[in-house]
């Protein structure tokens, strides 16, 4: 990538760059790829609410996928049509139900009964009906890191398989409840497709199921979790959309009319998104280097949650002499750490390392631990 170094200089960091023209191109080949006028996608907030982000995303009519009151009110906000925002998570309160009811969502995916009697009670009590879908823990392994592994009946989203005929039977009853779906998420970071595959089969089997007692949903919600690569990020700038569409559009039977919906995030913002840091020190250890930054794991928490790895640049210097450092932010913990051995061109105070991959997952889980504050963003 290629960076506008000489608008950095006068930037405090560490700052989040994103880089609007990628996130432009990302956004138009997934629509291309997900061209079919059945399919809708729904950009994961929890990825990235930053306006910057978010405006492009809301440009290209897309829904929002949301998590919490406050994502749903940051979608409303941010301009997206409020019955294309679904809202997922296993622990709405009854404030953020009785939020998104009065902006009028389109879709509660309802992991728990409990929530499905709660959401009948508030929505009747508003006079109101409330879509939801009913997101299924289907028991595949996504292969993905255990922390971002949702979809095994370990984990505690949706409903279990062996529960699912009453939770549909006790939607179909339940006053101030329309059921408009099945909805489901595997895991994030998934790059084999296989998985998918077998979502789809399942599915399949599922939907015959409920076919034979007469159901059919008028939509399917796959839920999200295309990967990207990390590794490479110059190589692989946009995410492999056509092998993730090509999976559904391949194994996945749509009954007639029935629509069929997409929770992307990371897949869409991270490749955009770096985060600008400025080297404080070199320091020599006894057997190590360290070149110690201004960004910690309060403002990129990957690496130390799941150990995952963003490739570091020295964007100041790309051309000098390599040496090896542990690359380590100033933060008061062993784990804050971002790169072990890491062979870059020499560094020096003051240089601005870009550590890639950040526009998901990145902005959004910044803390303010050791009272750091939450770093700026410019989009250009
Ligand atoms: N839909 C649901 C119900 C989800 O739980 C998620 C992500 C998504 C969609 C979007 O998944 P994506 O396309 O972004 O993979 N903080 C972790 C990722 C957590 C993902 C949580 N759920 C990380 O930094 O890797």
């Amino acid at each position: 990538m290629k960076f506008p170094i000489d608008r950095f200089q006068s930037l405090k960091t560490p700052f989040y760059y994103y880089d609007l023209d990628l996130l432009t191109r990302t956004i138009d080949v997934a629509m291309d790829q997900a061209a079919d006028p059945r399919y809708h996608i729904h950009y994961a907030v929890k990825a990235n609410a930053n306006p910057l982000v978010l405006a492009p995303i809301r440009d290209a009519g897309w829904g929002a996928d949301c998590v919490s009151g406050n994502e749903v009110e940051a979608a409303v906000v941010n301009g997206f049509a409020p019955d294309s925002i679904v809202f997922a998570g296993v622990g709405k309160t009854d404030d953020e139900i009785n939020y998104a009811l009065g902006v009028g969502i389109g879709c509660f995916n309802v992991e728990s009964l409990p929530e499905l009697e709660v959401i009948s009670q508030l929505a009747t009590a508003r006079g109101v009906t409330a879509k939801v879908a009913i997101r299924v823990n289907p028991d595949i392994d996504a292969h993905t890191h255990h922390y971002i592994t949702t979809g095994l009946n370990e984990n505690k989203f949706g409903i279990d398989l062996r529960h699912l005929d009453d939770v549909v039977d006790t939607a179909l009853r339940l006053p101030g409840i329309k059921l408009v779906g099945l909805h489901f998420h595997i895991g994030s970071q998934l790059l084999d497709m296989e998985p998918y595959r077998l979502l789809c089969l399942k599915i399949n089997e599922l939907q015959a199921h409920f076919a034979e007692k007469g159901i059919q949903f008028p939509s399917i919600n796959v839920g999200g979790g295309l990967g990207i690569d990390y590794d490479n990020p110059d190589a692989n700038p946009i995410a492999d959309f056509k092998s993730y569409f090509d999976v559904f559009r391949n194994n996945l039977h749509l009954g007639k009319n029935q629509q069929l919906h997409f929770e992307l995030g990371r897949s869409i913002v991270a490749q955009c998104g770096s985060l600008i840091s400025r080297v404080v020190y070199v320091k020599q250890g006894v057997e190590k280097q360290f070149a110690i930054i201004d960004a910690g794991m309060s403002d990129l928490l990957r690496p130390a949650l799941y150990g995952a790895h963003h490739k570091i640049e020295n964007i100041t210097s790309a051309d000098a002499a390599e040496e090896v450092y542990d690359v380590v932010g100033p933060i008061c913990e062993s784990s804050d750490v971002f790169g072990k051995d890491e062979k870059l061109p020499g560094l020096h105070r003051g240089d601005l390392v870009a550590l890639r991959s950040a526009g998901a997952y990145g902005e959004t889980m910044a803390s303010r631990y050791n009272l750091r504050p939450i770093p700026a963003s410019v989009g250009i």
